[in-house]
């Protein structure tokens, strides 16, 4: 299972990197607004941090716009995954992307017939946004587990990416489902980390390991 950071924060990403367990990145304009940077310096910032996929997003909704604005991401590095919107112009591009090597995000999915056309137009990651659709009342995981069953009885390349994650547990469902991928928020993976046993224990530990008066090192 890969681990995304879901993030344009580049403080948050470095700090994450350093652990070893990030596998890409991924932000949306929502997120770069919020840094109150350039997009494209964001995003090269990002590529030089991480080696794995960093996902970059259109913002034009008409398949031409969005082929040029492609290539100017593209052009950042190599590691850039474009993402589209899953409208028939973003799969339009999609296609057109993936059929020439470039990666590709299909984002805002919400439902698995989207997702079979994310796959048929040769995605390379679907991102389901789970939060969105628990936020409303739906089980974003039940969709994980639709895509995931239908997408194991074909050979499609596109890897399930679970998206608009909440909390650890969205994580551990995903991957009892088997999906891909996961893009965690920061606070998310930080979260992973924690339980108050292994606190409590490690307190034990070295309670009792300084009452033995030695050293390691
Ligand atoms: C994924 O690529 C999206 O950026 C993200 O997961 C959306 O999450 P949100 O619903 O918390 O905004």
């Amino acid at each position: 299972m890969k681990f995304f950071i879901d993030t344009a924060d580049i403080d948050e990403i470095r700090e994450l990197a350093a652990t070893g367990l990030v596998d890409g990145v991924t932000t949306n304009p929502s997120l770069i607004a919020k840094t109150g940077r350039n997009f494209l310096d964001v995003v090269a910032e990002i590529c030089d941090v991480v080696d794995g996929p960093v996902s970059a997003e259109c913002v034009a909704t008409d398949h031409e716009t969005m082929m040029k604005e492609a290539a100017k991401l593209s052009a950042i590095a190599d590691n850039v995954a474009i993402k589209v919107p899953l409208t028939p112009d973003g799969l339009k591009t999609c296609k057109a992307l993936t059929d020439a090597g470039t990666m590709v995000n299909v984002t805002l999915c919400f439902s698995a017939a989207q997702a079979i056309l994310a796959a048929k137009a040769g995605a390379t990651f679907i991102s389901p946004f789970v939060g969105r659709l628990d936020d409303i009342g739906e089980d974003g995981m039940q969709l994980i587990a639709d895509i995931c069953d239908v997408y194991a009885n074909y050979d499609f390349a596109t890897e399930v990416l679970v998206a608009s994650i909440r909390g650890p547990r969205h994580v551990v469902v995903a991957g009892q489902l088997g999906a891909g991928v996961a893009t965690l928020p920061p606070n998310v993976l930080r979260q992973m980390f924690k339980h108050p046993l292994t606190d409590k224990g490690l307190d034990a530990f070295l309670a009792d390991w300084a009452k033995t008066g030695q050293s390691i090192l």
